[in-house]
């Protein structure tokens, strides 16, 4: 007879053995999300990786519609990546008739992304969990490209005792700096010269602080640097790694955090301070 005292003990005496790697996307691929793939593999075991661009994390007015969409090619590249296994649900599966259940994050989900996009990481909260629910897997990797939605999934598996290890993988960067995004296609080729003023300006602002520089003063050069470049911040911030919180001052393990306007698009990027 089994006794189990622990979560851990009472998973592995009630449910079948398994032991994979979870990579949560929403396709578009690109050597980001396949840095996530390497990561998984990199434990030995299976590979599932799952492909739905998720209605519930898009506000009215986002581009849900317009989001890229490419099955062959994402197939194509998880093949040649090595992913083991890719689960490809439809959103009737997702969101079954009746649907009436959200996973609401507070904490590390209240402020910057959470504040510009309200309802956002609720949607993610909630195809997470989700997705968790059905692959079951004992590691599930996620980019600090997104910062906050790693410290909120964190939280939400702690908090719901959802048994998964959350692995955050760095950031996979262009040759000038500027991070990967299925949405830096929409960039036009003016713009897209610009936007290296976003990584430019956070290794500067980093090296200010590491020089002792106090938080608030680097924040305004930092936010000033960017408009020259022609960018609009929404928010540049010094901020608390986990919890998201802002700080004035470097006390504890940090993150320089922020999102930029950029034409239409939505820059988003973040450093270790
Ligand atoms: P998506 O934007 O497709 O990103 C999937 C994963 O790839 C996320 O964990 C993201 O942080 C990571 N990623 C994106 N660009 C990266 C880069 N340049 N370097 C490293 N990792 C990168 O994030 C989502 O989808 C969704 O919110 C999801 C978690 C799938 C829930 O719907």
């Amino acid at each position: 007879m089994i006794i189990a005292r622990t979560l851990e003990k009472l998973r592995h005496a009630v449910t079948p053995r398994r032991d994979v790697g979870l990579v949560p996307t929403m396709g578009a691929l690109h050597a980001g999300h396949l840095a996530l793939v390497a990561a998984a593999r990199a434990a030995g075991t299976p590979v599932v990786a799952s492909i739905f661009v998720n209605p519930t994390q898009f506000l009215p007015g986002e581009d849900f519609v317009s989001y890229p969409r490419d099955e062959a090619g994402d197939l194509a590249m998880l093949e040649a990546a090595g992913c083991d296994i890719v689960w490809l649900p439809d959103v009737a599966t997702m969101y079954p008739e009746g649907d009436a259940t959200r996973v609401h994050v507070a904490g590390p989900s209240a402020r910057w992304e959470g504040a510009s996009r309200p309802g956002h990481f609720e949607g993610v909260a909630t195809v997470v969990t989700k997705l968790f629910a059905q692959v079951r897997p004992a590691r599930a990797y996620f980019g600090e490209k997104d910062w906050q939605q790693v410290q909120v999934v964190r939280r939400l598996a702690t908090d719901l005792a959802l048994g998964v290890e959350i692995v955050p993988v760095p950031t996979v960067r262009e040759a000038d700096g500027l991070a990967l995004s299925s949405r830096n296609r929409y960039l036009t080729a003016e713009d897209r010269a610009r936007a290296a003023a976003l990584p430019a300006t956070l290794q500067d602002v980093e090296a200010r602080l590491a020089r002792g520089e106090p938080v608030a003063a680097s924040l305004a050069t930092g936010a000033a640097a960017l408009r020259a470049a022609g960018l609009s911040p929404d928010y540049l911030a010094v901020v608390a790694a986990e919890t998201l919180e802002p700080l004035d001052e470097i006390e504890e393990p940090a993150r320089l955090l922020c999102a930029a306007r950029l034409g239409k698009v939505r820059l988003l990027d973040n450093l270790k301070v």
